[in-house]
């Protein structure tokens, strides 16, 4: 329960809509109470009403129930109206605090949590904590006024009858208690399997052209089926506990009502003057228990709506609790004028052992080119990570322009600077929103954007599509070739005007014939930044200033393609049986 305590500031945010909320709930119950006094002294005064009279008073006692029913009809409409439309309130920002916070997190935050759980936490769980927020809330509040009131009541017709009738009661708190907790714990395994069963269904949908292509679809399919038989099973179990719930309570309510009509007879006939009551006072009563049904019901399922409520916001609490590991505290200005190096860097990756760099380190200056080559696996693409602060590094120092990395404003770092993945991410949306993406201080020109794909030996592809620059990618970028994918990918990067450039192994799809077109247009303008290029293949990168070469993420040989290829080692090898492949 404690959880929950976390959403106690926004209660306080929306504090005067919550507290016309109780105002209403408070004279919409008002109104309630008022129908059986009314009734109690309608019947009293029967026996002293002229028979001629009797259709009026019928009339009169149906008109006054009609109305009381409809001023509190009312204000029970004025009270969801504020608590529910408060809870949509809270559940909106919520949301949106959540989102916020996804975004601060790091790299390895996302690499720890599938997709699935974090989409599950923001909408699912936030779901069930509105629950709480609503109609939980709501009928907590209601059952404590309508208990006050209606009990005033009671006692002021006759304490001992209210003694009597409310013996049941005590029994139903414990009853709700047991049933509760069990349904507790049950509710967390229907989330649990939901939270898995979404998750499968997700990645079954974004792997769906290899689930095709393999031919797996039986099998996804079972393995689906049976998360959701799983899902079915517990829900199942969590319903049928639920069912138990509404007939037992019926039940204790019956027996109330049997109490008030034995017990209040024998009082009304035989009882001690003091406490003698009338035959309204009885009527009065079991329409004051019927009143007290709904609130006492409701209390099992608020119960189980808080538990689940707080079982999610102990969820959400998790993500929202994470402090993002790269912090960028800097506000300040950063204009990047070219010197990049690594000083003796290590690094480990949180969750495995490996260390996927260790002790690098290098200078790359403006108009320079860096290449890193190894083998996959070697540590590459970690460095650019590294670069682009995705991580920091447990050992060394990475600095631009001589200031730490971590002293720099990572805002305006990233803003200098075109990155190309070695994984490319295209969004589905149009080429232009696409290649448009990283430049946020104008609206690029037709000009522009061809002149940036023409850089990249894109432009050809993308006249061909009828809809041009307009052609709507599917998700992923589906509908273009790895190669197109790739050309896209640098064309955004360098639409930036980037003053560092990384290109992290991404010309692998494109022919040897492409590349050198490319490369070759990457060297104009190349005096303006610092370039960075990754790759595996010594072709791309024989002309860089400097090269080093990478091995489990250790420095083995560094220099210029000339010198490397002089000293006939692990480069000169590789060199070697790339220009035998190619040749085959
Ligand atoms: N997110 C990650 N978590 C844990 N280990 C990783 C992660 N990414 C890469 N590695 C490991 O770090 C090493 C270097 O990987 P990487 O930098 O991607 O190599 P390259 O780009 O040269 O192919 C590999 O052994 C790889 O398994
Ligand atoms: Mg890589």
């Amino acid at each position: 329960m404690k959880s929950l305590q976390y959403l106690n500031k926004y209660f306080l945010k929306y504090k005067w809509r919550f507290l016309l909320g109780i105002i209403f709930t408070i004279v919409s119950n008002y109104y309630g109470v008022q129908m059986p006094i009314y009734f109690k002294n309608a019947i009293d005064h029967l026996s002293d009403t002229k028979p001629n009279n009797v259709l009026w008073l019928a009339f009169q006692l149906g008109g006054s129930y009609m109305l009381l029913s409809l001023i509190k009809g009312f204000f029970l409409f004025l009270m969801r109206q504020t608590i529910i439309v408060m809870s949509r309130y809270i559940e909106f920002d919520l949301k949106n605090e959540i989102y916020t916070h996804y975004q601060t997190l790091d790299q390895g935050f996302f690499k720890r949590n599938s997709t699935g759980d974090l989409m599950n936490r923001i909408s699912e769980d936030v779901g069930l904590v509105r629950m709480y927020l609503g109609p939980g809330i709501m009928y907590i509040i209601n059952l404590i006024i309508a208990f006050a009131l209606i009990v005033t009541q009671m006692i002021r017709i006759s304490p001992s009858l209210t003694l009597f009738v409310l013996i049941p009661l005590p029994i139903m708190s414990i009853l709700i208690y047991r049933v509760s907790s069990r349904m507790n714990a049950m509710s967390t395994l229907v989330q649990k399997e939901q939270s898995l069963l979404s998750t499968l269904a997700q990645e079954t949908f974004s792997g769906i052209r290899i689930i095709k292509a393999y031919n797996r679809e039986k099998e996804t399919e079972d393995k689906l089926g049976q998360s959701a038989e799983n899902y079915k099973k517990q829900s199942m179990r969590l319903v049928l506990v639920n069912a138990f719930f509404m007939p037992t309570i019926m039940f204790l309510i019956g027996i109330s009502i049997l109490i008030a009509v034995y017990y209040g007879g024998i009082l009304s006939f035989t009882g001690p003057t003091k406490e003698r009551i009338s035959i309204g006072s009885i009527v009065a009563f079991i329409m004051f228990v019927n009143s007290l049904t709904w609130p006492f019901a409701s209390l099992g399922w608020v119960s189980s709506i808080i538990q689940r409520a707080s079982a999610s916001q102990k969820r959400i609490n998790e993500f929202l609790l994470t402090k993002p590991t790269i912090l960028n505290s800097e506000t300040g200005e950063f204009d990047f004028q070219g010197s990049v190096a690594f000083k003796q860097v290590s690094f480990q990756y949180p969750i495995t052992d490996i260390t996927a760099v260790s002790n690098v380190s290098f200078q790359v200056n403006k108009g320079e080119t860096l290449a890193i080559v190894g083998h996959t696996g070697s540590g590459k693409s970690t460095i650019s990570s590294l670069l682009m602060r995705q991580y920091d590094p447990q050992f060394g120092e990475i600095l631009f322009d001589e200031k730490p990395l971590s002293s720099i404003n990572l805002h305006a770092l990233r803003d200098q600077t075109g990155i190309v993945p070695q994984d490319v991410f295209l969004f589905s949306d149009t080429i232009r929103e696409n290649l448009q993406f990283g430049v946020n201080d104008h609206t690029p020109t037709e000009e522009e954007l061809i002149a940036g794909c023409e850089m990249t030996h894109v432009y050809h592809n993308i006249q061909g599509f009828p809809d041009g620059f307009d052609t709507l990618l599917g998700e992923r970028g589906v509908n273009l070739s790895g190669g197109q994918k790739q050309r896209i990918s640098i064309a955004r990067a360098l639409l930036k005007k980037p003053k560092l450039l990384i290109l992290d192994d991404c010309l692998s799809a494109v022919d040897t014939e492409t590349e050198e077109i490319i490369l070759r247009n990457l060297e104009k303008g190349k005096e303006d930044r610092t370039t960075i290029i990754i790759s595996h293949r010594i072709s791309t990168i024989r002309n860089a200033t400097k090269i080093i070469v990478l091995n489990h993420g250790e420095v083995i040989e560094s220099g210029t393609h000339e010198t490397l290829i002089s000293q006939k080692g692990t480069y000169f090898d590789m060199y070697e049986q790339q220009l035998k492949q190619e040749k085959n």
